[in-house]
C-alpha cells in the first residue's frame, strides 16, 4: 500500500516539476535537480502542516518521509557521474569527496526513515522539519553553490 503510493507520488511529482527546469540541457543534471525539487515537494508537504496552512495529517507526513528516504537512497546514483551544465549548482568537490557526499545521502536517508515512523503527531513536525534541514544544509553547505 504504502510503496504503490510512494509510486504514485513519484511519478506526479516528476512530472510537473520536469518544465520547471526546461533551461537546462544536460540530461543527468535534469534528472539529479527534479530529484531535488521532489526531495523539496515532500518537505513542503511537512511544512504547511507545521505551519498549520493545511490540517494535520500523520499518514502524509509519514509518506512524505518516506518518498524523501527513497530519493535519497537514490541521490549517490542520481550525482555518480560528473555531469555539468551551465545551469547547475553542484560544485566539483562532490566527485573528489564522493564518500562524504555519499554518507550526507545516507544520513538524510536515515533521519527520513525514522521520522516516517515516529512522526505522530502535530508537536512532531517541527522538530522533524528541523532534523530533515539539517541534512539539507550540511550537504548544500559543502556541494551546493
Ligand atoms: C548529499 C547532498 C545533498 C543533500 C542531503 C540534499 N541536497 Fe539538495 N542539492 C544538492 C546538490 C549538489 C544540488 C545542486 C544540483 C545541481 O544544480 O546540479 C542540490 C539542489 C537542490 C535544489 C535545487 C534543485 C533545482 O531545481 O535546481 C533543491 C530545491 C534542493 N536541493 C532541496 C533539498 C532539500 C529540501 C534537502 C533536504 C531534505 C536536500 N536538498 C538535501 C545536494 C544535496
Amino acid at each position: 500500500m504504502r510503496l504503490g503510493v510512494f509510486a504514485v507520488c513519484v511519478v506526479a511529482a516528476t512530472s510537473g516539476i520536469a518544465l520547471a527546469h526546461s533551461g537546462v540541457k544536460n540530461a543527468a543534471v535534469m534528472q539529479r535537480m527534479i530529484g531535488m525539487s521532489d526531495i523539496s515537494e515532500n518537505m513542503k508537504i511537512i511544512g504547511d502542516m507545521a505551519k498549520r496552512q493545511t490540517p494535520f495529517d500523520g499518514e502524509a507526513a509519514r509518506a512524505a518521509a518516506v518518498a524523501i528516504a527513497g530519493y535519497a537512497a537514490q541521490t549517490p546514483e542520481l550525482f555518480a557521474a560528473f555531469e555539468m551544465d551551465p545551469k547547475s549548482e553542484a560544485k566539483p568537490d562532490i566527485w573528489d569527496n564522493f564518500d562524504d557526499f555519499r554518507a550526507k545521502s545516507m544520513h538524510m536517508q536515515n533521519v527520513a526513515m525514522d521520522l516516517s515512523t515516529s512522526m505522530r503527531q502535530p508537536e512532531d513536525l517541527v522538530p522533524a522539519l528541523a532534523a530533515l534541514g539539517e541534512t539539507c544544509r550540511a550537504c548544500h553547505k559543502a556541494y551546493r553553490d
